[in-house]
């Protein structure tokens, strides 16, 4: 059995959460895509683990993969485990492809966003942008080029004179020392060298043998740097094809393609959002939601859900599974709007488009259901569901043509309904 699990909306679906959930039974979990941008969260009891750049079933005795389609930032990665210590149960395999994020791409990342004026997109300035520029420019420095010493010296040197000469002259900043990153990265050389690997074969072999697979997707469909609200974008592929493209493991040996979303709808930084909403509803979301970034703890732009964005999100990812999150956060609301068209000069049409231009010009057209005012945090039964929660459910599969397998209700492990 393979999954992926892949995020339907801008990022923060709870993601995290349905991954360990899901990865208890499975051999090998793999974050094939991004980097430190990442921020999925898993709540075991009273305590609660942020995970960045190792898969959130680290908590688990289990074999963990980061595939050549990250950019790794390697001190995040030594804080994460350091910060896991005794907790962190399994056996890490990264692969040698894996493009390193540099102290330059930190840097550019800030100073660009800086720069960039109408352009800005409020990117999380972990330097995943600068990194994958320089992997498409084919001046990525690999974890491959970091386990050879030599080949590590002359590629580092002359990366960082371009780079030195932009930061300088075009940003007036002091340039990096050769010496300092050198070093630095040698010493994160000795670190790395027992856990390099060769992912592609790893995950091929682990399939041949009948091993259990998991892929967990970071960020979600709407940021995919093709497939998403471009430019208000990640620079990867978020998306079920990503794990074709960034991990070498072929696409049509996918069984499960998990999509997961929030009852409403959530988003960092900028960027169209046409069910954003204001004021008293925007406040309750984002309270009850906790809607705070899990990496950068921005405030998250809040808004009802949307029908067209979903299904589109499904149909790019193949999507045959659906997981709601966050249903319990409704709770309390008299009424809950569902955006399932957009008005367009005179017609409703449930198409989306990526253009910006467009998704700013659309007027939702909403349908209103009734809402509940049961606390739903403690239900473990489906059928316990108010019924206006159970008709809001059903309401949405019935729109998505999808089978919904699981509902969240609260951020512990517990806090989800299996249908
Ligand atoms: P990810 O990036 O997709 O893994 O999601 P994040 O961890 O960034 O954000 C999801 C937030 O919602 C986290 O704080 C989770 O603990 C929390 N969460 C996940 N599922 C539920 C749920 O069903 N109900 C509630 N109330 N919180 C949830
Ligand atoms: P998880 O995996 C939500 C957003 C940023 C910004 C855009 C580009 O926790 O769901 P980047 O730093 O990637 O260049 O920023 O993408 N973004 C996320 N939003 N959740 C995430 O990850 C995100 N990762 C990036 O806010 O708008
Ligand atoms: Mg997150």
């Amino acid at each position: 059995m393979v999954m992926a699990i892949v995020g339907l909306q801008w990022g923060d679906e709870g993601k995290g959460k349905v991954v360990d959930l899901l990865s208890e039974g499975v051999d090998m979990v793999v974050r094939y895509q991004g980097g430190s941008n990442a921020g999925h969260t898993v709540v075991v009891g009273e305590r609660k683990f942020v995970f960045h750049q190792l898969p959130s079933a680290a908590l688990y005795p289990k074999d963990i993969v980061i595939s050549g389609g990250v950019v790794l930032d390697l001190e995040g990665l030594f804080d994460e485990i350091s910060e896991l210590g005794s907790d962190l149960k399994a056996s890490i395999h990264l692969d040698y492809r894996a493009h390193l994020i540099m102290p330059y791409h930190k840097l550019l990342d800030r100073l660009e966003e800086e720069k960039k004026g109408t352009l800005k997109v409020g990117t999380t300035q972990k330097g995943i942008g600068p990194a994958y520029v320089d992997k498409v420019a084919r001046i990525g420095i690999r974890v491959s080029d970091l386990m050879d010493k030599d080949n590590f010296a002359d590629k580092l040197s002359a990366v960082l004179d371009m780079k030195n000469a932009i930061l300088s002259q075009v940003y007036k900043v002091k340039p990096f020392s050769f010496d300092e990153i050198y070093l630095k990265y040698l010493s994160y050389r000795d670190r790395i060298s027992d856990i390099v690997d060769d992912a592609t074969y790893l995950l091929l072999d682990a399939y041949n043998d009948g091993k259990e697979i998991l892929f967990e997707g970071a960020q979600g469909a709407l940021l995919d740097m093709s497939m998403g609200t471009y430019p208000y974008v990640t620079s990867s592929h978020p998306v079920v094809g990503g794990v074709g493209v960034e991990a070498g493991f072929p696409v049509n040996l996918i069984d499960r393609r998990i999509g997961v979303f929030k009852a409403y709808t959530t988003r960092v930084g900028e960027g169209p959002f046409p069910t954003e909403v204001e004021g008293s509803i925007e406040e309750f979301m984002r309270e009850r939601g906790g809607e705070f970034g899990a990496t950068t703890g921005r405030p998250r732009r809040c808004g009802w859900l949307d029908i067209p964005a979903l299904k589109y999100a499904i149909m790019i990812n193949g999507a045959n599974e659906l997981v709601v999150t966050k249903l319990d956060v409704l709770s309390g609301l008299s009424e809950i709007k569902v955006c399932v068209g957009y008005r367009v000069g005179g017609k409703v049409s449930d198409r989306f488009s990526t253009e910006s231009a467009f998704l700013r010009g659309v007027v939702p057209e909403y349908v209103v259901l009734p809402g509940w005012s049961e606390d739903i945090s403690r239900v473990r039964d489906f059928s316990r569901l108010p019924d206006a929660a159970k008709r809001y459910l059903g309401f949405l599969e019935d729109r998505l043509g999808v089978r919904i397998s699981m509902v969240g209700v609260g951020p512990e492990r517990e806090g989800i309904l299996r249908l």
